[in-house]
């Protein structure tokens, strides 16, 4: 082996061990598969993006984050849920009805009361007893008669001069 042999032998080795140092620090190397070869000369048009190093002729291999040809998606971990944008590693842009990191969030901005649960942009699931958008009404099974208001499940406020669990009773007078 002639001097420039080992020169390019010692080079090789050199360029290989550095990619080996750089995809250690990157626990998920995207872009390329494992086992390529560090061309220095290496022409990547359109230029790598976000740190990406361009290791051969239109090949980049992507910095920890992002995908891609030339690196230029974003990747967020976990997804951007409910039709989310990731803007950079970890980012989510969410659609309107949704927030959290992740997008997971749903809005409600009418408010769940009485225990209700925001599931979806705008709608509450309530619990037992309560209904409406924004789980203001309550339930009564037997109406509340003569005139008397279900403020809470299965509890009427009666008129007077009714009274009783559905005011169903007359107070007697004298
Ligand atoms: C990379 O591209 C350049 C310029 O287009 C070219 O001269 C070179 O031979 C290519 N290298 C390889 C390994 O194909």
């Amino acid at each position: 082996m002639g001097l420039t042999g080992l020169c390019s032998t010692v080079l090789l080795a050199f360029l290989l061990a550095l990619v080996g140092v750089c995809s250690a620090r990157s626990d998920a190397p995207r872009g390329v598969a494992f086992g390529f070869v560090f061309d220095p000369k290496a022409k990547c048009e359109p230029p790598c993006e976000h740190a990406g190093i361009c290791i051969r002729n239109s090949t980049c291999f992507c910095s920890k984050g992002y995908e891609g040809e030339t690196c230029q998606y974003a990747n967020c971990y976990p997804k951007c849920k409910n039709g989310g944008e990731c803007l950079r590693p970890g980012k989510c842009r969410c659609p309107s009805g949704y927030r959290g990191r992740y997008c997971h969030k749903a809005i409600c901005p009418q408010g769940c009361r009485n225990g209700g649960i925001c599931v979806a942009p705008g709608i509450c699931s309530c619990s037992e007893g309560w209904l409406g958008g924004a789980c203001h009404t309550a339930v009564c099974t037997k109406p509340c008669l003569n005139g008397g208001k279900c403020i809470s499940p299965n509890k009427c406020r009666c008129r007077p001069p009714f009274s009783g669990p559905h005011c169903e009773e007359r107070k007697k007078s004298h």
